[in-house]
């Protein structure tokens, strides 16, 4: 009745943002993303003799997920569920912007399935990890992958397996606490206060295929294009909310010159940013190292991890 689950978080291309239907987390917009590899969250479940719920986050009790997480497995499990005990290991910052609840909930769904032995289908996970969190479901496969939204629930297929078109991602933090709000919160003040909003949702199944599109034909430019116009269109329209919704600080800014600097020597990168202010600048790997090192001396960033794609949400040991 223990099992232990790693997920890696995903950085959307085509972004989600904004929900058609509250109680079941349904996004308002299919999405794209990669899954990266060297970013990962940990997650083990222990359902073995526990009165209540607890959470350690990297070895210490965390009260503010304990919730989320707590929900997140009565969703997997049934609310007369055993009481668990949650510990989960990150390489990397958490609610920063950096799409751990992506890795974290899609790691959680994965290791409750295993402790109790559900052994709930694939489709399953998917839609249990999204109910948790949009981006989670997308983080249950691997390399460049599409979360459907048009049905009752939502699916997520893989477009590209991570070797046929090994894209590299260096991200630069620029701030390495948490975001002032959550995403789920913003996304409600967008939908209900920004004029941008239901343009946002009519253009994106045009965006989709067009990112579709690049990604089977590996076209680097055409993907750059329509990746970083979907990202600006997503942060205009937070812009636009009432209270405005801005996550970005000053370093974000200067990180998108210096990637416009790098476009300008015909480096290949474009830059893509969540809810949060870092930035995520994806490139083929030979540009690798041109792009870390102008994005590490770019003033305001505090760090910089380099990724490649990952497999999908996996359990490492069950018993
Ligand atoms: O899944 P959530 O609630 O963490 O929302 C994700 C929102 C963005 O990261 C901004 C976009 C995306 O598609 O991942």
């Amino acid at each position: 009745m223990r099992a232990t689950a790693t997920a890696h978080p995903n950085i959307a291309l085509i972004k989600y943002w904004g929900k058609r239907e509250i109680a079941r987390n349904l996004p308002a917009v299919g999405s794209i993303s990669l899954t990266l590899s060297e970013l990962f969250t940990e997650m083990t479940i222990d359902l073995d003799g526990h009165d209540v719920d607890t959470f350690a986050l990297n070895g210490e009790a965390d009260e503010s997920l304990l919730p989320r997480l707590a929900s997140c497995l009565d969703n997997v499990l049934g609310p007369d569920r055993p009481r668990a005990a949650i510990s989960s290991r990150c390489n990397f910052p958490v609610a920063a912007g950096l799409a751990s609840s992506s890795s974290a909930f899609a790691a959680a769904v994965v290791a409750a399935d295993a402790a109790a032995g559900s052994g709930h289908a694939q489709a399953e996970l998917i839609r249990l990890a999204g109910r948790s969190s949009g981006s989670a479901a997308r983080s249950l496969a691997g390399g460049f992958v599409e979360l459907d939204n048009t049905g009752e629930d939502v699916a997520v297929h893989t477009l590209l397996n991570p070797d046929d078109w090994p894209l590299r991602v260096v991200i630069a933090v620029t701030e390495s606490g948490p975001k002032p709000v959550g995403s789920g919160e913003a996304m409600e003040i967008s939908r209900k206060t920004s004029p941008f909003y239901s343009r946002w949702v009519e253009e994106q199944p045009a965006d989709l295929e067009a990112a579709r599109r690049a990604i089977a034909d590996r076209d680097f430019r055409r993907l750059a294009t329509v990746s970083e116009h979907n990202c600006l269109k997503m942060h205009s329209l937070m812009w636009a909310s009432q209270p405005p919704v801005v996550y970005w600080n000053e370093a974000t800014m200067s990180c998108l010159y210096t990637v416009r600097e790098l476009q300008a020597g015909a480096v290949d990168v474009f830059f893509t940013i969540d809810a949060g202010p870092q930035v995520k600048a994806i490139c083929t790997a030979a540009a690798e190292a041109a792009v870390r090192d102008a994005l590490a001396t770019t003033r305001g960033v505090v760090d910089t991890r380099v990724s490649g794609l990952g497999q999908g949400a996996h359990v490492v040991e069950s018993m």
